[in-house]
């Protein structure tokens, strides 16, 4: 196996790590990434008011999520969770007990690599590990850095490899932070980084949680959920606002309830209860088994309470998985878009797509219908909510 080690602070992690470490993984031919986000880098020092260790790990794993390759990147803590400076050469010793079979590779920049030699124990780190290091783009870069490696391949025998330069993603960590106090930079970042960056009040970002743009909610709603998610979010939210222009809805309130509609998705039934219980959420029998049933309810707080939404907004968060008799318009709006936005695919979505535009109560029904026959095919317990929204739907004779 060749396993590529990518180590850094990773203050803030932007595009530009995950540019490199797609680079690497390819010239490479890498099975697996690991990033290790260093606790107190022995070569620089990191600024007074630099985030937390365990921030800059949350936010390497989502950027390391962000690049959708959750089999073969991961994040390690092991840096921050050992005692004492963070030397590579501890690390990679680690590793190697690890991974005793695998062909490691350690990933650094040019100016890394070019002070190598001068690092704690260079011999055991090139005895360990092979060393692969990307050019910068432009300028001489290249022939340099062959030149370097090629010493240091003499002095340690060691394998000493120089990549081209990644995609250009023309950025620095130290430049980004500067950006990123002046409300600039965004665009370096993965959204769901910089969501975090918002929650956390990082690097001079200053929002009041209860009143962000759309596009800062977004940022905040990816944060919260897997990368592989985002995608339907981002579906939902331009559905539920085809929808509402169609019907009309309130846009902005369809946008937001459907961006955070899955938020709370990723938790765990632990963290759901605690969750209901600070709440208050009274859980039927069914809910008390079922952690999926639960998010809708936990969700729907979480946008009034922290990121301070309409009772609308809440209204159609907390119904959007059971549905319920007697639904408003934006209930309706995102139960549907939910079930049929763009990236869906089942049997019968077409239709639904079809009729959510002419008659959306009809929609609704065959919503209600198509879930309540799945679950009865898969053995699982119908909840009474979408039961009593099927039956509304008919007596209403719609
Ligand atoms: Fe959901
Ligand atoms: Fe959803």
């Amino acid at each position: 196996m060749n396993l590529g080690i990518y180590g850094g602070s990773f203050n803030p992690p932007h595009l530009g790590h995950s540019s490199a470490a797609r680079l690497a993984m390819e010239q490479l031919g890498l099975d697996k990434l690991i990033f290790v986000p260093a606790a107190h880098p022995p070569h620089k020092q990191l600024p007074a008011d630099a985030p937390q260790p365990e921030d800059r790990l949350a936010m390497t794993a989502l950027a390391a999520d962000g690049m959708l390759l959750p089999d073969r990147v991961e994040v390690s803590p092991m840096e921050l969770e050992r005692e004492g400076p963070s030397y590579t050469a501890d690390t990679m010793e680690q590793l190697r007990r690890e991974y005793p079979e695998a062909q490691l590779w350690l990933l650094m920049g040019a100016d890394m690599l070019l002070s190598l030699q001068d690092w704690h124990q260079p011999e055991k780190i090139l005895a360990l590990t092979g060393v692969a290091a990307f050019a910068r783009s432009g300028g001489d870069s290249q022939a340099r850095l062959e030149e370097h490696a090629a010493m240091l391949q003499e002095r340690f025998s060691g394998q000493v490899r120089v990549l081209p330069a990644p995609e250009p993603v023309e950025i620095s960590s130290t430049r980004l932070r500067e950006l990123l106090a002046r409300g600039e930079g965004t665009e370096y970042l993965h959204p769901s980084v910089y969501g975090y960056i918002i929650r956390r009040g990082l690097y001079g970002v200053d929002y009041d949680l209860k009143h962000l743009p759309e596009r800062e909610l977004e940022a905040c709603a990816c944060s919260m959920m897997r990368a592989k998610r985002i995608a339907h979010v981002q579906g939902t939210r331009d559905e539920a606002v085809r929808l509402a222009k169609r019907w009309g809805a309130n846009q902005e309130h369809a946008a937001r309830a459907a961006l955070l509609h899955d938020c709370t998705k990723y938790l765990d039934m632990q963290q759901q209860l605690q969750l209901c219980h600070q709440y208050g959420i009274v859980l039927d029998d069914l809910e008390q088994r079922a952690v999926k049933l639960l998010h809708a309810k936990t969700g729907a707080w979480v946008a009034r309470d922290v990121y301070g939404e309409p009772e609308e907004v809440f209204q159609a968060i907390y119904w959007h998985t059971t549905g319920k008799a007697d639904m408003t318009l934006l209930e309706k709006i995102l139960y549907i878009a939910d079930y049929m936005e763009p990236t869906r695919s089942f049997d019968g979505v077409e239709r639904l797509r079809e009729l959510a535009y002419r008659d959306l109560d009809q929609a609704v029904l065959a919503g209600c219908e198509m879930s309540i026959a799945e679950m009865a095919q898969r053995g699982l317990p119908v909840h009474y909510n979408t039961v009593e929204a099927r039956d509304f739907l008919i007596k209403a004779d719609i």
